[in-house]
């Protein structure tokens, strides 16, 4: 059975994979108000417990005051017995049931060291010792400690009947000769105003709170959502632009091919104009040279002209030149016939037409049978041949012929051949250039197909021809 992918998928990754797939300012307000309601409940939370401390704290010391200035004097006595006399109990009993005490007192508990108690407004409780609580303990200690509505522990039944609000407070009692805490009370207020108070705070401080996070966030989102919406629209014109320029960039190329495929086509047909031209003066003018220098000698015996006349010698000198020059034209106009060859044949053929028409020498490598031994394309072919025929001819011409060498390579789709001489080199791009059209034909040559030409030469250090095409290796 084919199981489900998401369900190995952990939630937070989903989530993150949701939240990376919104727009900024939605993703904002997604996290944003997540935070800001935690943090708004932990400010809350935080206001609220300092109000609620404060007010408690206040109110308990407001009426531990109070309860002093009753209780304290009775309790003097604590200062030096362990227990209150009975009239003294009878007359803190009075005190506490009638007014003005009766009316915020619930109930009060005068506590010894160790939990004696050694009053209570639970009677039964007199003289019972109990475990001391921590508020208790704080109170020995001298701290004045007070809470709100939290009525625990056995000794609290009395108050927890009443079932209104009330607050606890335990006071220390001072010896007024020692200063020493001689009993603790613990009373009990009626704390109905002091609930009211303290959830009319609380619900100002949560409100304002509220607020504050809510305009906050607000204020934020506006900012997060106006960057969202510029940055949006920047995305959306980088889109469109990146678009524009993929179409003209392709626009570009279709058009570079279109104008290659034309000078690989142009090229081709200037190398049939050439040949033509090449056997129209062969068929034509050589023919009619030749015809003409055997008709001289021939006119010159039935004349009677002697054959060893300086006058006669510069005619036949002047007709065999002229029929040279035809026929050495004639070579370098006609391509020989390379449609299907190899790049190696045609460097072949382009290095032995030359070692033919000069008689030199030409060395050959390093040149990688490989893949250069497929058929290669027609006009890629010309090229190479125009190319080699220009440098071997400028290397006899120009460099003397010394050290003429034809290497080749295919590497990473680029076709590289090579000529080099060791003769005298030149400056390629000084002023003393001759009026001579081969380097500047060549490099336009190879160029209009989409190759390089590269010239490399110094004085004194010989001349490197390179020339790169891109090229499928066919073999
Ligand atoms: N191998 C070389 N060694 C020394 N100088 C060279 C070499 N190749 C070219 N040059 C110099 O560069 C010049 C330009 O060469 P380029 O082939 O363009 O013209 P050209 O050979 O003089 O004439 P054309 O090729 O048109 O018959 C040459 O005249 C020559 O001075
Ligand atoms: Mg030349």
């Amino acid at each position: 059975m084919p199981s489900d992918p998401t369900l190995g998928d952990p939630l937070v990754a989903r989530l993150r994979r949701g939240l990376a797939a919104m727009p900024l300012d939605h993703r904002f307000a997604a996290v944003g108000s997540l935070v800001a309601l935690g943090g708004m409940l932990i400010m809350g939370a935080l206001v609220s417990s300092r109000i609620e401390t404060g007010v408690v704290r206040n109110s308990a010391i407001s009426s531990a005051v109070y309860m002093e200035s009753f209780i304290a004097p009775l309790s003097q006595e604590l200062a030096t017995s362990e227990t209150f006399r009975p009239e003294t109990i009878a007359h803190m009993r009075e005190l506490l049931d009638q007014p003005p005490l009766s009316e915020r007192i619930i109930s009060a508990k005068i506590w010894r060291k160790g939990g004696l108690l050694a009053f209570s407004s639970d009677a039964d409780l007199i003289g019972a010792t109990l475990e001391p609580g921590e508020n208790l303990q704080r109170a020995w200690a001298g701290d004045l400690t007070a809470e709100f509505d939290e009525l625990e522990g056995s000794e609290n039944l009395r108050e927890r009947a009443t079932g209104m609000p009330l607050l606890e407070v335990y006071n220390p009692i001072h010896s007024i000769i020692t200063g020493e805490v001689i009993a603790v009370a613990e009373f009990y207020l009626n704390a109905t105003e002091l609930r009211d108070d303290l959830r009319r705070a609380h619900l100002t401080a949560w409100g304002v709170v509220a607020a504050v996070s809510l305009a906050t966030f607000l204020a934020l989102f506006g900012i997060v959502r106006a960057g969202s919406r510029t940055i949006d629209r920047q995305n959306r014109e980088l889109t469109r632009r990146i678009a524009e320029l993929a179409r003209i960039s392709a626009q570009n190329e279709a058009l570079r091919d279109r104008v290659q495929a034309a000078s690989r086509s142009a090229s081709e047909t200037n190398e049939r104009y050439m040949r033509r031209i090449s056997a129209e003066l062969h068929d034509g003018p050589a023919q009619a040279l030749a015809l003409a220098s055997l008709r001289l000698d021939s006119l010159m015996q039935r004349s009677g002209v002697p054959a060893d006349t300086a006058e006669a010698g510069e005619l036949r000198v002047a007709l065999d030149e002229a029929l040279r020059d035809v026929r050495d034209l004639c070579h370098g106009l006609a391509l020989p016939e390379l449609e299907g060859r190899s790049v190696a044949d045609t460097l072949e053929l382009a290095v032995r037409a030359h070692e033919r028409r000069t008689g030199g020498s030409v060395a050959r490598g390093p040149i990688p049978a490989g893949p250069l031994e497929g058929p290669a394309p027609h006009p890629t072919l010309i090229c190479i041949y125009r190319f080699v025929q220009e440098g071997l001819m400028n290397a006899y011409r120009h460099g003397g012929g010394k050290g003429v060498r034809v290497a080749a390579a295919a590497e990473g789709g680029r076709l590289r051949v090579t000529v080099a001489d060791a003769g005298g080199g030149f400056e390629p791009g000084g002023a003393r250039r001759g009026p001579g059209l081969g380097l500047a034909g060549l490099r336009q040559r190879i160029e209009s197909i989409g190759g390089e030409f590269q010239v490399k030469s110094e004085p004194g250090k010989g001349t490197l021809l390179t020339m790169e095409l891109p090229y499928e290796d066919r073999s």
